[in-house]
């Protein structure tokens, strides 16, 4: 099962993504987690990607769809993937059809997270990850048990240097401009399936799995 994860940041994909590769286990494939371990590793490719992401815009096509087009031909992805925040344009939406093409693989689902303005911004203002095993949580919506530790492996967690408020209201700007045609881009293509994304996260999960195993409801 080939699947994209839409939705503006806060929406949950990240979250959601972990569920899902838990329960269909296919690999999650996070160009953000992808773009930030370059940033800290300092390669090539965070050098160029930092200063963009730092003001919370997005990162050049070219240099993303390099990154999709070399991950997507790895054997893990064999069974399927679950892309989280790629496509982000018209343009990577485009591309990522001419890699399909080329590797014989289709999109099977768009899954589209709808959240809106101000829930985005309380969500990103107390989220913090694991640094080591990249387990989310959230101050007051999914606390660690020990605050600063993760439940799952004990390690330290670390709020993201974007999600300053004013750094997370120029993403929803980029989303809302670059990103947001994307639903009618898919829902033209007949792959589109809205899920409500306020609600506890199993509650949402259960939305999605309806809408993967083409349950009714
Ligand atoms: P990226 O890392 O993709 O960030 P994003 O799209 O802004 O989305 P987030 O990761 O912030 O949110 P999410 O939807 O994953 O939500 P999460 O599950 O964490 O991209 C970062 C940057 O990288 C971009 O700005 C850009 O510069 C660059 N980039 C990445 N991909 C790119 C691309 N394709 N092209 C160009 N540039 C690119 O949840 C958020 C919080 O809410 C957490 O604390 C969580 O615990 C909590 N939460 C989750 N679900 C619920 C719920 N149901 N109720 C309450 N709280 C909840
Ligand atoms: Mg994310």
């Amino acid at each position: 099962m080939n699947l994209i994860l839409l939705g503006p940041p806060g929406a949950g994909k990240g979250t959601q993504a972990q569920m899902i590769e838990e329960r269909y286990r296919i690999p999650q494939i996070s160009t953000g987690d992808m773009l930030r371990k370059s940033v800290k590793e300092n390669t090539p490719l965070g050098v160029k990607a930092k200063a963009f992401m730092e003001q919370g815009q997005l990162v050049p096509d070219g240099v993303v769809i390099g990154i999709i087009d070399e991950r997507l031909r790895s054997q893990d992805c064999h069974p399927g993937f679950i892309l989280d925040g790629f496509p982000r344009t018209i343009a990577q939406g485009e591309a990522l059809q001419a890699i399909l093409a080329k590797i014989g693989k289709r999109i099977d689902h768009v899954i589209n997270i709808e959240v809106d303005g101000e829930e985005l911004v309380r969500r990103l203002t107390g989220r913090r990850t694991c640094r080591n095993c990249g387990m989310m949580y959230h101050l007051l919506f999914h606390a660690s048990k020990r605050e600063g530790v993760c439940d799952r492996c004990g390690g330290v967690l670390y709020q993201r240097e974007d999600d300053k408020e004013e750094t997370i209201r120029m993403r929803l700007r980029e989303y809302e401009r670059q990103t947001a045609p994307l639903i009618q881009y898919y829902q033209l293509k007949n792959c589109l399936r809205s899920v409500q994304g306020v609600g506890g996260q199993n509650e949402i999960f259960e939305r999605i799995v309806r809408q993967l195993d083409g349950t009714p409801g």
